[in-house]
C-alpha cells in the first residue's frame, strides 16, 4: 500500500459524514498513523463503526485506532506489509557511524537493535542491559535478531579480544560462522552442556582473580536446552551462571520460541534484566516477557516491545540483517 495523503483521509470521513479533522500523518517502518481530532456530535464509536468502510475505502484493512486521551486525539494505524525498500533502509543503517554515535553517548558496549517508531534508534550498552533474553512465537524473529547483534559483537571481538559463544542445536543458522576467530559453535545439547561447564570453571577461576575476558554466550532456543534429557544438570548450571557471571564481563542473550513459566521460570527471568518480546503466540506468553500482555498484537516480523533498565516497555522495529 502507498502512503496516503491527510486529504484522501479526510475526503472519505467527509463522505462518511463524520466530524472529524485530520490532524497529521507520520510513517515509521511497516505503519502509516493519522491524528484525528474527533469533535461532537461525532462520537469515536461512530468512527469505528465505519472502520471496515475506511478501509475498504483506504484499499486497506489493517487498520487500529487508539484513543490517546492526554493528546485528545485518536490515533488512526494502518498496518503496511514490509517491502524490500523498508528492508533496505534498516539493514543500511547498522553502520559504524551509527555505532560511533551510541559510543560517544558514553556506552562502554553500545549495540542497536533497529529504529522505533519515532524514528530513532534503539541502542542498548550490553554493561547495562546485562543477560538479555528474547521471547517471541515461531518465525517471528529471533535468529534474525540475534544475528544483528551477533554481527555487533564480532566488532567487539576485534576490537577489545572478546569471544563469542554460540549455542544452537538446530544447527543450522550460523554455519556461516564456523571458523570465525573467536567464535565457537555448540551445535548438540551434549556441547552445550560442556559449553556450560567451561563457563562455570571460568566463573571460579575469575572468582579467584583470573584476569577477565569479554564474553558473550548467545543461546538460540533456550528451551531445547532446559527440556532437554539432561534438564535438571542444565538448567542448574545455567542458572547458577546467569546469577553469577554478571559481575565479570560474560553476558548470556538467550532466545526461546516457547516463553512459557515452564521454560522461563521466575528465576530465569529474574536473571535476564533486558527482556524483548517480537510477536508471543499468547497474551500470556507476552507477560511471561514482559509482565504486560501486548506482544501477541505484533504484526511485523521483527518488531517488538523492549523493556531494560533504560527502557520501559519501548516499542521498535528490529533490523533485518
Ligand atoms: N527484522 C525483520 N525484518 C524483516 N523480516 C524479518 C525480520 N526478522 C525476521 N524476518 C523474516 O522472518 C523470517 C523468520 O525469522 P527468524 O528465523 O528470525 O524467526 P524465529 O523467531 O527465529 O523462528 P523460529 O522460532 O522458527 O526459529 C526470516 O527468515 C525473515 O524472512
Ligand atoms: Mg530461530
Amino acid at each position: 500500500m502507498d502512503i496516503l495523503s491527510t486529504l484522501q483521509l479526510q475526503s472519505i470521513l467527509n463522505a462518511c459524514n463524520l466530524n472529524i479533522e485530520v490532524m497529521s500523518t507520520a510513517t515509521t517502518t511497516g505503519y502509516q498513523f493519522f491524528d484525528l481530532k474527533v469533535s461532537l456530535p461525532t462520537k469515536i464509536a461512530d468512527l469505528n463503526r465505519y472502520r471496515k468502510d475506511i478501509g475498504l475505502a483506504l484499499g486497506n484493512s489493517n487498520i487500529n485506532m487508539n484513543v490517546m486521551a492526554d493528546k485528545k486525539i485518536v490515533r488512526l494505524e494502518l498496518f503496511n506489509e514490509m517491502k524490500p525498500e523498508n528492508l533496505m533502509d534498516v539493514k543500511c543503517a547498522v553502520h559504524m557511524h551509527t555505532l560511533d554515535q551510541v559510543s560517544y553517548k558514553g556506552a562502554t558496549y553500545p549495540i542497536v537493535l533497529g529504529k522505533t517508531f519515532n524514528n530513532e534508534y534503539l541502542d542498548l550498552d550490553i554493561k547495562d542491559s546485562n543477560h538479555i533474553l528474547i521471547g517471541g512465537a515461531t518465525g517471528a524473529g529471533k535468529t534474525v535478531l540475534l544475528k544483528s547483534i551477533i554481527n555487533q559483537l564480532l566488532d567487539y571481538r576485534v576490537r577489545r579480544d572478546a569471544v563469542i559463544d554460540i549455542i544452537d542445536t538446530k544447527c543450522v543458522d550460523y554455519q556461516y560462522l564456523r571458523g570465525v576467530e573467536n567464535v565457537r559453535l555448540f551445535n548438540s545439547v551434549d556441547n552445550a552442556n560442556k559449553c556450560l561447564d567451561y563457563y562455570l570453571a571460568k566463573l571460579e577461576a575469575l572468582k579467584l582473580g583470573a584476569p577477565r575476558l569479554l564474553q558473550f554466550l548467545i543461546i538460540d532456543e533456550l528451551a531445547d536446552l532446559i527440556i532437554s534429557a539432561k534438564h535438571s544438570v542444565i538448567y542448574d548450571k545455567l542458572l547458577k551462571l546467569i546469577q553469577q557471571c554478571r559481575a565479570f564481563g560474560i553476558y548470556v542473550i538467550a532466545a526461546t520460541q516457547r516463553p512459557s513459566a515452564d521454560i522461563v521460570d521466575g528465576k530465569i527471568k529474574a536473571n535476564f534484566p533486558t527482556r524483548i518480546a517480537l510477536r508471543t503466540a499468547s497474551a500470556i506468553d507476552s507477560r511471561v516477557i514482559l509482565d504486560c500482555a501486548g506482544a501477541e498484537l505484533l504484526k511485523n516480523k521483527g518488531e517488538a516491545i523492549i523493556r531494560s533498565p533504560s527502557h520501559n516497555n519501548v516499542h521498535f522495529q528490529g533490523f533485518y540483517l
